[in-house]
């Protein structure tokens, strides 16, 4: 059977008027092949196990009702047509079965009308099935929206959650030391926020309302960085390799979105690499186009074309339901979208994957990148500011067991109270963003008129655009977002101060 040949379902009791129906399509020069069924078993068995993409039906047939043929057909799928075929019938019957759904008419006797009609049905069958494929993509989009907004509705509190039940795993895991029975407990509840914290992460930057903060990036840094994390992501059995280009060109990308392409890539390659294998970043400027691009290739089980077909589509995944969500290409396309870039899968099943992403040069010179490195023991005195209690006392205790000396504020303005009334002097403003009364950038801004010099470091769990009622976070202020390990926040906080 060749794929434009047009399989026909003629339902009558008379083999010769079957025959007859063929013949005036295939006169037409309609490449038709025929089957016939004369019962309700047989057509249902044609319907489901044959391809049909018209169903002729003669009226007057001994032993089913055109009618009953005509709702069976329509229930098996609407879109297929179907063409009542009668030696005689009232005109009251055929408009009746029209109503029901009967496609075209066409008498016994006029049967050069039939191939005509059945062109012009299947052509109608198609465009209708294009509508219905195009209303089903529209509602996926709408329902990916209302999904985007369910998330970052909940992302604030639930980042706020997690932000103490990591800080607090992790204090109880350095507490109890590894030689304690429970050790191993506390580690598990640090894995699962994380994990929690990777989802609820994954889902706003897919959304859309993770805000994007575009940094000069070089791809070889980023990519040497990411080394450690990387090994330990993929295990023993993944060998690691880089293959960086002497220099690239920086790109203009929000660092931890970059960051989370890689990641979801190296963890797609891990799933496909089962028992052993290898995984190589290649950085390269492709000399045509002067674009920047890293290559992640894996020689894993690979895609089947039609795997591939649909690998970046949100929430396409083969690996079941709870293992995996589908969310991880669907994410790296958006983000390397937003950077002007490019991402695109190159797949051999049985041999491996390449997901390519190429990113525009950015032309303007950046400054050098300083390298931040986290001090041995912290001092000086920093005022934390953050109406959640639960994130402000771990916060605080974080950083007092890194040797600074911390006084905290519920919000803005009990944080003016302390520095105007109690004459509190500071090294540096740790603040949340969103809080009641007043922004966390209106209080800098405010501590700032008196300290012009004042080193401030934010943090938030999701802005969406300016907090409420006050101004948006300046493009450079250092940002650390929730739910954050220890060690970011106490590296950015050195960051900050002088
Ligand atoms: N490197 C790869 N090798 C083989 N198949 C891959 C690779 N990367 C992606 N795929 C296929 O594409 C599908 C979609 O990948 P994607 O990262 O979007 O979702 P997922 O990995 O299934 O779930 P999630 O990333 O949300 O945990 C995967 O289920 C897998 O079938
Ligand atoms: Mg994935």
């Amino acid at each position: 059977m060749t794929t434009d040949e047009i399989a026909v379902l003629v339902v009558d009791d008379n083999d010769d008027d079957a025959v007859l129906i063929g013949h005036s399509l295939t006169r037409a020069g309609l490449p038709v092949r025929v089957t016939r069924a004369e019962t309700t078993e047989e057509v249902t068995a044609a319907l489901t196990g044959l391809k049909v993409d018209v169903v002729i039906c003669d009226y007057n047939l001994p032993g089913v009702r055109a009618e009953d043929v005509l709702a069976q057909v329509g229930a098996h799928d609407a879109d297929l047509p179907f063409v009542l075929v009668s030696g005689q019938v009232g005109e009251e019957t055929a408009a009746d079965l029209m109503r029901a759904g009967a496609r075209d008419f066409v008498l016994k006797d006029r049967l050069t009308r039939l191939a005509p009609a059945v062109q012009r049905e299947l052509h109608e069958a198609a465009e209708r099935r294009r509508h219905r494929r195009i209303e089903q993509q529209l509602r996926q989009a709408e329902r990916l929206d209302s999904l985007g907004q369910l998330a970052g509705g909940i992302a604030h509190d639930f980042n706020n959650i997690l932000a103490v039940i990591s800080g607090y795993a992790a204090m109880l895991t350095e507490e109890l030391g590894p030689g304690h029975e429970l050790h191993a407990d506390a580690v598990a509840i640090e894995q699962a926020a994380a994990r929690g914290s990777g989802l609820t992460r994954q889902l706003l930057i897919f959304s859309g309302l993770e805000p994007s903060r575009p940094e000069l990036l070089d791809l070889n840094a980023v990519a040497t960085d990411m080394q450690r994390v990387l090994s330990r992501t993929l295990g023993d059995d993944v060998e690691l390799t880089m293959m960086l280009s002497l220099s690239v060109p920086r790109i203009l990308i929000d660092r931890s979105k970059l960051e989370q392409v890689i990641m979801n890539a190296a963890m797609n390659a891990r799933a496909a690499m089962p028992s052993c294998g290898r995984l190589t970043l290649r950085t390269e400027v492709v000399r045509e186009s002067g674009q920047v691009c890293l290559s992640i290739t894996d020689n894993g089980c690979g895609m089947s074309p039609e795997v591939a077909a649909r690998a970046f589509e949100p929430f396409f995944t083969t690996k079941g339901r709870g293992r995996g969500t589908g969310l991880g290409l669907a994410t790296a396309y958006g983000v390397i979208a937003e950077a002007n870039g490019t991402i695109t899968l190159d797949s051999h099943e049985g041999a491996g994957t390449t997901l390519r992403i190429c990113l525009p040069p950015a032309e303007v010179a950046a400054p050098a990148s300083t390298l931040v490195k986290r001090p041995a023991a912290a001092s000086g005195r920093v005022l934390v500011v953050e109406d959640e209690d639960g994130v402000r006392d771990i916060v605080c205790r974080i950083l007092r067991r890194a040797g600074y000396e911390v006084h905290a504020a519920a919000d803005p303005a009990e944080a003016l109270r302390l520095v105007r009334e109690q004459h509190l002097t500071m090294d540096a403003l740790l603040t949340d963003i969103i809080m009641p009364g007043m922004s966390g950038t209106q209080l800098a801004a405010e501590l700032r008129r008196t300290r012009p010099d004042l080193p401030v470091l934010f943090m938030s769990g999701y802005t969406s655009g300016p907090a409420p009622g006050g101004q948006a976070l300046p493009p450079d202020a250092p940002l650390l977002h929730k739910p954050f390990q220890t060690e970011n926040l106490l590296n950015a906080l050195h960051a900050v101060l002088p």
